[in-house]
């Protein structure tokens, strides 16, 4: 278990170590930001995008929040959403879900929390969309799985009505938008959808003056 110290010590250390491996790569980085990959991710301190993509210092852009959610209030997803597909111009958006979600979960519930209620609102309108399918999964396990991949489907889906999104695709046909679970058992992570720039929506979602 790490200390607060030690974070500083590791630090050090891992600074020391990347430019042992690649000089000059501290110094390269300061110049330029050119990131392929937007994260769109849960805050969970086990879902690191970084390492279980194998990547380094300036191949995603990351934003995270309780539950992976793409509000479309709110302001903070957008503004880095934005900046990732309009400036950046990434190339992919990756919504990644996990199971063993402690937002899904809460949301999964009729008790109140706090705050948290309002931002997990949107969870309880996924399980009104797919009540359905999902009451007809026999295990609470199982029925807990599905609205976690049922969740990041529909926040790649929210993804893709966003005017910032379809600008990109009207401007650009990027970014191609996807749906990831990760599995904390195993550190797996699994597709489960894919909407690849200029996908169709439904007229009322599409802005065909952009
Ligand atoms: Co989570």
């Amino acid at each position: 278990m790490n200390t607060y110290d030690q974070l500083i010590r590791n630090n050090k250390a891992w600074a020391e170590d990347m430019e042992r491996k690649d000089p000059g790569f501290f110094s390269r980085l300061v110049h330029v930001q050119n990131p392929e990959f937007l994260w769109i991710g849960c805050s969970d301190s086990r879902v690191p995008a970084n390492e279980i993509t194998g990547t380094l210092p300036g191949q995603i852009f990351v934003h995270r929040n309780i539950a992976n959610m793409v509000v479309n209030t709110d302001v903070n997803l957008l503004s880095v959403l934005e900046y990732a597909v309009l400036v950046l111009k990434v190339k992919h958006v990756i919504v990644c879900g996990h199971y063993g979600c402690g937002g899904v979960k809460a949301a999964m519930t009729d008790q109140s929390i706090g705050i948290i209620d309002t931002w997990l609102r949107n969870i309880k309108d996924v399980y009104r969309l797919h009540k359905e399918e999902v009451d007809a999964i026999p295990s609470e396990q199982g029925r807990f799985d599905r609205m976690v991949e049922l969740n990041v489907m529909e926040q790649v889906m929210d993804l893709a009505k966003t005017t910032i999104v379809q600008r990109g695709w009207a401007d650009r046909n990027g970014p191609d938008l996807h749906g990831w679970v990760y599995r904390l058992s195993d550190g797996i992570v699994h597709s489960v959808c894919d909407i690849p720039a200029g996908t169709a929506q439904e007229p009322i979602h599409m802005y065909g003056n952009l």
